[in-house]
């Protein structure tokens, strides 16, 4: 089986790549995180330590908490890589400007052989690669939320991804202990072009009167073994979150994906899921 790369640099260590730094971390990996400035160096290592914490408390983690971090840093810039041949996944906010620029500053830092990956949930891996000197080392790993419990990453095949390269990133996402699925780069890859359709039409249904939020959730839940149905799955993402896929997918796959007037009506309230409160479903 192939073992992950042995040395991993992340560029932001956020949600998502705090996250994703715990997992090739947990698996063997020496990893770099980049943060600009000492407050979120600081809450990056905080998150990591959390989650090594947290895994290790349910039994999760092989080796003890502290002999683990020893193998993270932080630096400030993705020019302070050293990951030699290895592997830079990044995990800036979903802004394709701000994307382009750092991973063009990770290329310059790394080896030409070293792999490029981004964990973009939607813009074009293709758009992307046009900004790289070497867009045939380059793909998407699209990570999920929660990294550490998530069994799913997408490997996304961008225009120009070196097919061999594919073959490796899926065996990495193996190595990590979660399952691959290799998708041609289309906007909202499969995973999001399929969860957000089913969460809009449940929102029409909803609108329409068909069901209430519970009805329409059991139903999946029940009906067609959904872990969780469409409505309350919306509330866990974000409100807001999906709205800015369904408008991005709207603008790219056409009129099946136009938000409904409730989602809109919800965002505009501050009703945006579990993070509020209240979104389909009201938490307490
Ligand atoms: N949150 C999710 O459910 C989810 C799921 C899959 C993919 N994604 C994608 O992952 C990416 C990150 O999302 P997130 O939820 O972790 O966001 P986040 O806001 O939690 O984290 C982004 C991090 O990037 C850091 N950052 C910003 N500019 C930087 C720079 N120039 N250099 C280094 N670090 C910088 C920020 O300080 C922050 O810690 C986005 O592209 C998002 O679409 C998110």
């Amino acid at each position: 089986m192939t073992a992950v790369p042995a040395r991993v640099g992340v560029i932001g260590g956020g949600r998502m790549g705090a996250g994703i730094a715990q997992a090739f971390l947990a698996a063997g990996a020496r990893v770099a995180v980049v943060e600009a400035g000492d407050e979120a160096a600081a809450a990056a290592r905080g998150r990591v330590a959390d989650g090594l914490q947290e895994a290790a408390r349910r039994g999760k983690l092989d080796g003890d908490v502290t002999t683990v971090l020893d193998r993270l840093t932080v630096v400030d810039s993705p020019t302070a890589l050293d990951i030699g041949t290895g592997l830079v996944v990044e995990a800036v906010p979903e802004q394709a400007d701000l994307k382009a620029r750092v991973l063009r500053a990770a290329e310059a830092a790394v080896a030409p052989d070293a792999v490029l990956a981004t964990n973009t949930s939607s813009l074009s891996v293709t758009e992307l690669a046009s900004a790289l000197e070497r867009p045939a080392r380059f793909l998407g790993l699209h990570f999920f939320n929660p990294v550490p419990a998530s069994k799913l990453v997408e490997v996304v095949v961008a225009r120009e991804t070196d097919p061999e390269l594919v073959a490796t990133a899926s065996g990495w996402v193996r190595a990590l202990g979660k399952t691959d699925v290799v998708v041609q780069d289309s906007p909202g890859f499969a995973s999001s072009r399929l969860g957000v359709l089913l969460g809009l039409e449940a929102i029409r249904m909803l609108e329409e009167g068909v069901a209430d939020a519970e009805a329409i959730d059991t139903a999946m839940e029940l009906g067609y073994r959904h872990p969780m149905g469409p409505l309350r799955s919306t509330d866990l993402v974000g409100l807001d979150v999906r709205l800015a896929i369904a408008e991005y997918l709207h603008r790219t796959l056409g009129e099946r994906f136009a938000p409904p007037q409730l989602l809109r009506d919800k965002v505009a309230a501050g009703e945006l899921g579990r993070k509020t409160g209240r979104g389909f479903h009201t938490y307490t």
